[in-house]
């Protein structure tokens, strides 16, 4: 196939690796040339544009079997989210409408999920997320699924969990800096998937995803904040982090979801099986590799 990786950052350019590894000609795209050598090194073809300018996806060269968007708001605010996902993703839409596409992967958020009960969600719950950023995301995914639905757009949605692996993981990172804190009582729940498992899951979605279907990722066992610390604590030796102040828990606490999300669809609808089912084996290699 003829792929094109958009937005080929830290989940996109191993996807790039593996689908290059698997035979397929691979294209990845970011805003500049400045990390051409590390695709050229993946075997992906770097190609230069910005999904916000539709004149620079239409000078991109095609057409495309396969496109996966992996673009990132690259940690901006609501502004950059409209531009980037929103409408970026209308640019996309536009431009290949029509054209070779039989596939289209699009990596949105867990954080479509508002709920903060700690109850399950599955890809039927109700996405009202308080965030602007999340409001934002859930109309991206709204302007797929009508594209799929009226126009026989191919887009598949993955609703991506907190992505951890090589150098990420953002608690993890923390705790090794000694600047960890757990929040309230440390029973809110983090739901994870590790870098290498959202790849398997964007393969899985790009072979066998049916157009018009979300699909949750994130891995078996989502794990409350102090387990995880606790876990962490025994793993490395390392005393259990302190407890956030009143003051800073009260800081954060607006907007803050408790869920368990269900990732039954992935594992039993499109087949996909995860290397790392849960943070346990995930971080054990991550604290091999001295991430
Ligand atoms: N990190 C998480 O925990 C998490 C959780 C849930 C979902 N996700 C989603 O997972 C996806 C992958 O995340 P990631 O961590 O791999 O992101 P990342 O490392 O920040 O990579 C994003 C890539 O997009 C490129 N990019 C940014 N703006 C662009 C634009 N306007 N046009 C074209 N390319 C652009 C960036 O390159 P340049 O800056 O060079 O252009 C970069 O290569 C994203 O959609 C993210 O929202 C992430």
């Amino acid at each position: 196939m003829r792929v094109l990786i958009v937005g080929c950052g830290y989940v996109g350019l191993p996807l790039g690796a593996e689908l290059v590894r698997r035979g397929h000609a691979v294209c990845g795209l970011r805003r500049s040339a400045d990390g051409a050598g590390e695709l050229l090194a993946a075997g992906v073809t770097p190609v230069v544009g910005d999904v916000t300018e539709p004149e620079s996806l239409r000078a991109l060269p095609g057409p495309f079997d396969w496109v996966v968007n992996t673009v990132s708001s690259s940690k901006g605010g609501a502004d950059v989210y409209r531009a980037v996902y929103v409408e970026g993703t209308r640019n996309l839409i536009a431009w290949l409408t029509g054209g070779a596409l039989q596939k289209f992967v699009h990596t949105s958020s867990t954080s479509v999920y508002g709920q903060a009960d700690g109850g399950e969600v599955t890809e039927v719950s109700e996405t009202e997320p308080r965030a602007e950023t999340g409001k934002l995301l859930v109309e991206t995914e709204n302007l797929l699924v009508a594209a799929a639905r009226e126009r026989s757009f191919p887009a598949v949605v993955l609703r991506v969990a907190g992505i951890y692996g090589p150098g990420r993981g953002h608690l993890f990172q923390q705790y090794l800096r000694d600047e960890a804190r757990i929040s309230g009582d440390g029973i809110r729940l983090l739901n994870m998937i590790h870098r290498d498992d959202v790849v398997g899951a964007a393969i899985a979605a790009l072979e066998r995803g049916e157009p018009g279907r979300i699909y949750n990722v994130a891995d078996d066992e989502p794990v409350s904040q102090l387990d995880f610390f606790r876990w962490l604590s025994v793993q490395l030796r390392k005393p259990l982090p302190p407890f956030a102040s009143a003051e800073e828990s009260a800081g954060r606490k607006r907007g803050v979801t408790n869920k368990r999300v269900s990732n039954r669809r992935l594992r039993e609808e499109l087949g996909c099986g995860l290397k790392y089912p849960t943070f346990r084996e995930g971080y054990a290699e991550e604290m091999r590799r001295g991430s």
